[in-house]
């Protein structure tokens, strides 16, 4: 009996226990959470329904119901989300009290202090993300121990130190992204234990060491991205093994696995820039999952591996830049979706291969500075989708192929530099995109042919250093589209037409004809000899067609005027001129999808989301639509703007884009402040903030005219930083830009320095401090010049100001 009574007494006195514990535990849940916001700096006042509770209302759990906070069954917190809050100040201590928590996510705010180490007491956690802030001090060690930890995102901070050894005991970790940060020593061996491990991205910090070559026996990696750190060494061999490799971006050590590719599905490859020899691994395709081989600058070496002209998956293959020597293999004409074949700068002999020619999906081609010779197939130029077309520097020789009816895409064609010879064939001016023809130093003879005056397009030719003979076409100053044009070094003769842009052009640009006379070069003597009883015909026909041009001169100024009222009404009254033109334009300007940095989505992603009801937004700068892509989950906003013919394509990262700007620098600066006037089909797919920068680089590239490592920066400069210091020198902005876009002329000057502070604003170093998508526009937009083409301020120095919008659809419409 006795027994019985001092049991149940103890009962009681339990469960009084139990219960009270119980709820002590809620309220020191709540009271924790109020500590950790006490801790936190909260501009937007996101956190304000974080209060005391009044006791009427308290019954254990009301902070189950606050913002970011997540409870399980029991009450208590399992998920606290804070992402993007703009919050800063620190994370509290406190935060080891919230003993359930397995969730936690304060990324894309402003925190700038460390993360406490007392984290580590969270043993549930499963996921911890604080990417995207200003961390400082090291990343701490102990979270090793939570063993159900499958996910630590701490990329983009300011963290420093070693990589926490102890990570290698959370081995269910699935995800591992410590990139972006000021991490440094080498990666410990404890991470050999991470079997379940799918992505590592370390690039960006400060590694040393080797690659251990154990990681090729992590057998679940999908992605390995190490790049920009300093390891050292070779790649081990082993990474061969990884049967699910898909994504691996490395920047160290010479040589590549030799087996690289033959086990595992490889997809993407991209090594470039890096000071990789050797030969190029011969297995890339074996599986035949290859699309895009990014081997550029390097130092690769050895012949083009015969798998990849068997490689049917192949989309692009950029190996500019290398010391690649043998014959481009053949095959590569046969892959039925290669777009991008980019073999620049190598050592390439042989001839361009003839299956080549039979591709109907290569639209760009660049196989100039090698050693190629013997003569072009007779029908490359016909390749349906070819929209550039790059073989200058060659020791190529035979004619220019006169296949020409077909190019229905082709907007450059630069054979320079080569021993072509023959005549220029008529029928190239039936290449009706085409933008930019060069020709110079080859060995071509016979007239300049008459029809290139009518090409509409055409804007840069260039056919200096041949023997050319005969007379510049009377019509040739009025192309529609031509803004530069070297005719130097030729056997031409007979006086230079005085009209349109032969007027204004730079007179070197004629030097080296000894029979040119007239027009902008000295008068013809006298005894220019017109064969005798010519020159009463000619003067006849000049009559004849003054008074043709004359009239209709009238005719179009009159049509231009009413016109060109009738557009300024629609475009400023109401704004929906664009809105027609693109409906009507939708089939006739074709897509392309410009990329200013790498990004985990294609063009054929994006295109499947322009439709009408993803529009979000419309107006002068062309049509904005909402685009969500799926896997991985981004959502990116795509702009639809004016024109076709750009020899931009979907870019792999920005340098190589950057490359291919520079080179086709006049051309796009046409087009990227066509930009500004919306009058481009430059489409621009930017995922916020991350991309802005780079956009921001190539407007500071195109508007001053050097290359984001041009060499005389100094060493490890770039141009922001070039920039940069310019402004803490106080130095005046304007001798920066370009002089020959703008020359003297004061509006264009005025509008690229407005251009030149929202590249600044794009540039800045912390991601929250560039502006928005959509604030770029609105400057863009404001940053509007008061005249529509060509620049009059009276200034005449022989040199032509460029009509920067005279090829844009508006003044064709004209
Ligand atoms: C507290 O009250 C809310 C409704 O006000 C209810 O949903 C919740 O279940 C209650 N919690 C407890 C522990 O009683
Ligand atoms: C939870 O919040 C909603 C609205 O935010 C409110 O209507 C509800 O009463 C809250 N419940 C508790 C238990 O505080
Ligand atoms: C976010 O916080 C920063 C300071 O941390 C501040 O400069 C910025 O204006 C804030 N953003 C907003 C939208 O308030
Ligand atoms: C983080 O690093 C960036 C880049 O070096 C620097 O500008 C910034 O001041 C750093 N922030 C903190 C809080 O250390
Ligand atoms: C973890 O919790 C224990 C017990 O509360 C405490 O003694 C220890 O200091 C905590 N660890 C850290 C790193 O704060
Ligand atoms: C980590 O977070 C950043 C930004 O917060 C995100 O871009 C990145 O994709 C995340 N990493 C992984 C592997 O999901
Ligand atoms: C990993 O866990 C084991 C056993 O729990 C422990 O002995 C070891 O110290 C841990 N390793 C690290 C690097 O913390
Ligand atoms: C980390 O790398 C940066 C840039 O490469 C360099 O400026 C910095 O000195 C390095 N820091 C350490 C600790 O090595
Ligand atoms: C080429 O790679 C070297 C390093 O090997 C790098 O310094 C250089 O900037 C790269 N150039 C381009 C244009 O990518
Ligand atoms: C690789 O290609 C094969 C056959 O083309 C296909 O079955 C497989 O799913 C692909 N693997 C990946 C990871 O895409
Ligand atoms: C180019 O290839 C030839 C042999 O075909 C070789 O002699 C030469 O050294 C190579 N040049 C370079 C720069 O690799
Ligand atoms: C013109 O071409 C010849 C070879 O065809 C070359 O030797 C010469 O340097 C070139 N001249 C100029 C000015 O480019």
């Amino acid at each position: 009996m006795q027994t019985h009574l001092l049991f149940f007494y103890c009962y009681i006195g339990l469960s009084l226990v139990f219960s009270e514990g119980a709820q002590t535990l809620l309220n020191d849940e709540l009271s924790t959470l109020i500590s950790i916001k006490s801790s936190l700096i909260d501009p937007l006042d996101y956190l304000k329904d974080w209060q005391m509770p009044s006791k009427a209302v308290e019954n254990g759990s009301t902070h189950c119901n606050w913002t970011g906070v997540w409870c399980n069954s029991r009450g208590l917190v399992e998920k606290l989300d804070l992402s993007n809050m703009n919050l800063s100040g620190s994370v509290s201590d406190n935060m080891q009290g919230l003993h359930s928590l397995s969730s936690l996510n304060i990324c894309c705010n402003g925190f700038a202090s460390s993360l406490p180490k007392s984290l580590s007491n969270l043993t549930s956690l499963k996921s911890i993300d604080v990417s995207q802030n200003n961390f400082i001090g090291s990343f701490p060690t102990g979270l090793g121990s939570a063993s159900g930890l499958t996910l630590v995102n701490a990329s983009s901070n300011n963290f420093s130190g070693l990589l926490p050894e102890d990570l290698g005991n959370a081995t269910s970790l699935e995800t591992l992204d410590l990139r972006g940060s000021f991490l440094e020593g080498s990666i410990p061996a404890s991470f050999l234990n991470l079997q379940k491990l799918k992505f590592l991205g370390l690039s960006g910090n400060n590694f040393t060491g080797k690659i251990p070559r154990e990681l090729g026996k992590l057998s679940s990696l999908e992605t390995i991205i190490l790049g920009y750190n300093d390891f050292e060494g070779e790649i081990p061999a082993e990474l061969g093994n990884l049967i699910k490799l898909q994504y691996l971006d490395l920047a160290v050590g010479r040589p590549l696995p030799i087996n690289l590719g033959r086990k595992s599905p490889l997809q993407w490859l991209d090594v470039s820039s890096n000071s990789l020899s050797g030969e190029i691994p011969p297995g890339l395709c074996d599986s035949g999952n290859l699309t895009k081989l990014i081997l550029f600058n390097n130092s690769f070496s050895g012949p083009i591996p015969i798998g990849l002209s068997t490689c049917k998956s192949l989309v692009r293959v950029r190996m500019q830049n290398n010391h690649i020597s043998g014959t481009i293999p053949v095959g590569l004409g046969y892959i039925p979706i290669l777009q991008r074949l980019e073999l620049a700068n190598n050592n390439l002999t042989g001839q361009i291969p003839e299956d080549i020619a039979l591709s109907t999906s290569l639209s760009f081609i660049d196989v100039s500075s090698n050693h190629l010779e013997s003569s072009l197939p007779y029908n490359i130029l016909s390749i349906p989708n070819l929209q550039s077309f790059i073989a200058s520097n060659n020791n190529l020789d035979g004619n220019i192929p006169d296949q020409l009816q077909d190019c229905s895409s082709l907007s450059l064609l630069d054979l320079s530099n080569n021993h072509i010879s023959g005549k220029i064939p008529e029928s190239i001016a039936s290449c009706e995109k085409l933008v930019n023809l060069n020709l110079r130093n080859n060995q071509l003879t016979g007239e300049i042919p008459k029809a290139i005056s009518t090409m509409p397009t055409l804007a840069i030719l260039d056919l200096s250093n041949n023997s050319l003979i005969g007379q510049i076409p009377e019509n040739f100053g009025s192309s529609p589209a031509l803004e530069m044009v070297n005719l130097s070094f030729n056997k031409l003769e007979g006086p230079v037409p005085s009209n349109g842009m032969l007027m204004t052009m730079n007179p070197n640009d004629l030097m080296g004809n000894a029979g040119l006379c007239g027009g902008i070069l000295p008068p013809c003597s006298q005894n220019y000899a017109a064969p005798k009883g010519q020159l009463q015909k000619m003067h006849i026909k000049h009559i004849i067609i003054g008074f043709i041009i004359g009239i209709s001169t009238i005719f179009f100024l009159g049509i231009a005027f009413f016109t060109g009222r009738w557009l300024y009404r629609r475009w400023y009254l109401c704004n929906s001129f664009f809105e027609d033109l693109f409906k009507q334009s939708n089939e006739l300007w074709p897509w392309r999808l410009v990329a200013f940095q790498r990004v985990s989505f294609t063009s054929s992603d994006i295109l499947a989301c322009i439709k009408e009801s993803n529009i979000i937004g419309m107006g002068g700068t062309g049509v904005v639509y909402k685009a969500e892509i799926h896997r991985p989950h981004v959502v990116v906003a795509v702009k639809k703007l004016w024109r076709s013919g750009s020899d931009i394509e979907n870019g792999d990262d920005l340098l190589g884009e950057v490359n291919l700007l520079g080179r086709l620098r006049h051309r796009n600066i046409v087009r990227v402040l066509g930009y500004i006037h919306n009058e481009t089909d430059i489409m621009m797919a930017y995922d916020e903030k991350t991309d802005i920068y780079s956009f921001g680089v190539v407007l500071l590239e195109l508007l001053t005219g050097k290359m984001p490592l041009d060499p005389s920066f100094g060493e490890s400069i770039d141009i922001v930083e070039w920039f940069q210091r310019k402004i803490r020198k106080n130095r005046p902005l304007d001798e920066a830009l370009d002089p020959s876009i703008a020359g003297e002329c004061k509006h264009v000057q005025e509008e690229m320095l407005l251009v030149l502070q929202i590249a600044l604003l794009c540039t800045a170093k912390l991601p929250r401090d560039r502006p928005s998508m959509r604030d770029i526009i609105t400057m863009l937009g404001e940053a509007k010049p008061r005249r529509k083409s060509i620049c009059h301020n009276g200034v005449n120095n022989g040199r032509k100001e460029k009509p920067i919008f005279s090829t844009s659809p508006i003044i064709g419409l004209l």
